[in-house]
């Protein structure tokens, strides 16, 4: 009798255990119907995001499905039980990312600065007071005439990967690029952000590289488990402990950093990276400054440049490279561009740069079709009405717009899936409304890395294409697929090409 009512009493607890989570985990499944939003209905627990979780979609391409679900100006879904907005009409992304920036100056990802202190100094993840303060005292380090300094150091980077590409070609000429373009940006980025050479090309097992492999790679489950889980389940992110940046590679640069900076503090050393910049802000900080920087502040900005540099810059320049041999017309019209310009300047240097404009079209094409950070996310500090609506967003709701949505779509970009660089001269992009380009993201929390981005994109596909003719071969898998894991798009695979030397000047 005793095990029977014992049965029985398991039974209830089970039932009322799961009657409480089923009410607890729907509680704000009414959010959008009750500010009568158009939304897409959510399944238990993972809301919208099933194919996030399961890794069948990376957090950009669930944006765009959603985007491409709906004609309307906005449309409500969820992400576990969070509601979220995703924005489509560029009057309202304008309003978020600019006019009303005051209330959505966070992003939605979140922070963990209990378990990962460096990780959450970054200032893609930093919340106002802190970012505002941040952005301000490293916005110098960005500006043209410190990147003109700098632009030796990238300068370099792509010396050394052309003549490790002249020794690929020779022994086989089908080359698989995602290595060189990766070996390319960790040794222009370690370069100007902890001043010190990588060795990338030279050493197979450089450290640098090692890091920068694993830090974003998603075939590590557990680095794209966690760093997915700071997009999209920020109490996961607490209760797991997850970190941003893995502790191994935390230490390692930490260690990287802190070396070389007390080497430069001793030794006076110049060497116009981001070390000595840094250097400067930190002797003219105010004692009291209650946002000094300091200890991991300090090496986050180091790092940030590193892994918001390598994997995005890399990735972009392999887009480009791809659509580039799948364009032959194309590639022969930014080749002659390129020769033209380096006739004149002799060689490659920031101001060649500049007047390389078809190549800066080519690329921003590049970035539309494959935009590698494909979303942008924020979180409103106050209630919010929507411009024109009656609808209230309560604070703290987080707002998703789809960069990737807005690109393919044909309002606005007629035959989407075709690869045309004249979309970007100034006559037809003004033919557009604003706000439909959106690989930087736009506002005053900005890609801060843009000017950088296009100047060691530019530097390594101008000296890419003035020395190679570049095909497809029989191991390009076309089209690519992009990997259904984490937050950036990559190609799921290697990307080989045949690279044929180009003798005609
Ligand atoms: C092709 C290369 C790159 C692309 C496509 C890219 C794209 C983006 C996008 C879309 C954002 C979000 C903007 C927003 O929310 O409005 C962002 C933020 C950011 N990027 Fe980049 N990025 C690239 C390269 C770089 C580089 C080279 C650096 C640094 C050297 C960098 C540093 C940052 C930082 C620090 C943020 C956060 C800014 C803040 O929150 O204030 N990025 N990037």
């Amino acid at each position: 009798m005793f095990a029977h009512l014992s049965t029985t009493v398991f039974l209830a607890i089970i039932v009322s255990l799961w009657t409480t989570l089923y009410f607890y985990f729907r509680r704000n499944f009414n959010y959008w119907k009750d500010r009568k939003v158009p939304y897409l209905p959510p399944m238990l627990l993972f809301g919208n995001a099933f194919e996030v979780f399961t890794f069948r979609r990376n957090i950009g391409e669930m944006a765009r499905k959603i985007y491409e679900s709906t004609t309307k100006p906005f449309i409500g879904f969820f992400i576990c039980d969070e509601p979220y907005l995703l924005i489509r009409d560029p009057e309202l992304v304008k309003s978020v990312l600019v006019k009303d920036f005051a209330l959505f100056s966070n992003r939605s990802v979140s922070d963990n600065k209990e378990v990962d202190p460096m990780g959450s100094h970054l200032l893609f993840i930093l919340k106002t007071p802190d970012w505002r303060d941040m952005r301000r005292k490293i916005s110098p380090v960005f500006s043209s005439a410190k990147l003109k300094v700098m632009y030796d150091l990238i300068h370099e980077a792509g010396v050394e990967m052309i003549n490790y590409l002249d020794q690929k070609v020779e022994q086989n000429p089908v080359v698989e690029i995602r290595d060189i373009t990766g070996k390319y940006t960790t040794e222009a980025i370690t370069s100007t952000s902890f001043g010190i050479n990588s060795n990338c090309f030279k050493n197979e097992d450089a450290e640098f590289r090692k890091v920068s492999q694993r830090v974003l790679n998603w075939s590590i489950w557990e680095r794209a488990i966690s760093t997915s889980c700071y997009f999209v389940a920020p109490n996961l992110v607490k209760w797991f402990k997850l970190k941003f940046v893995d502790t191994a590679s935390a230490d390692f640069l930490r260690n990287a950093f802190w070396k070389t900076m007390i080497e430069r503090e001793k030794t006076k050393f110049v060497r116009n990276d981001l070390l000595d910049i840094l250097i400067e802000i930190k002797n003219q900080e105010d004692i009291d400054d209650p946002y000094k920087l300091e200890g991991d502040k300090l090496v986050a900005q180091a790092t940030q440049f590193f892994l918001a540099g390598f994997e995005t810059t890399s990735s972009a320049i392999c887009f480009t490279l791809y659509e580039l041999a799948r364009h032959p017309e194309i590639q022969d019209k930014v080749r002659k561009e390129v020769q033209a310009t380096l006739k004149k300047h002799g060689k490659i240097t920031y101001n060649a740069l500049k007047e390389m404009e078809y190549l800066e079209m080519c690329v921003k094409e590049a970035l539309r079709k494959y935009p590698v950070l494909s979303f942008l996310d924020r979180r409103c500090s106050s209630d919010y009405q929507i411009p024109g609506t009656d609808v209230v967003l309560k604070k703290g709701t987080a707002v998703f717009i789809s960069g990737w949505g807005l690109h393919y779509d044909s309002n606005y970009y007629p035959n989407p899936e075709v690869y045309d660089p004249m979309r970007f001269t100034e006559e037809n992009m003004k033919t557009r409304p604003e706000y439909t380009f959106l690989a930087f993201g736009s506002g005053p929390r900005n890609c801060i890395g843009a000017r950088f981005a296009y100047a060691s994109l530019k530097s390594s596909l101008a000296a890419i294409i003035s020395r190679y003719e570049i095909e497809f071969c029989e191991k390009t898998k076309d089209p690519l697929i992009i990997d259904p894991k984490g937050f950036l798009l990559a190609p799921i695979s290697d990307l080989y090409l045949k690279f044929k030397k180009y003798d005609k000047m």
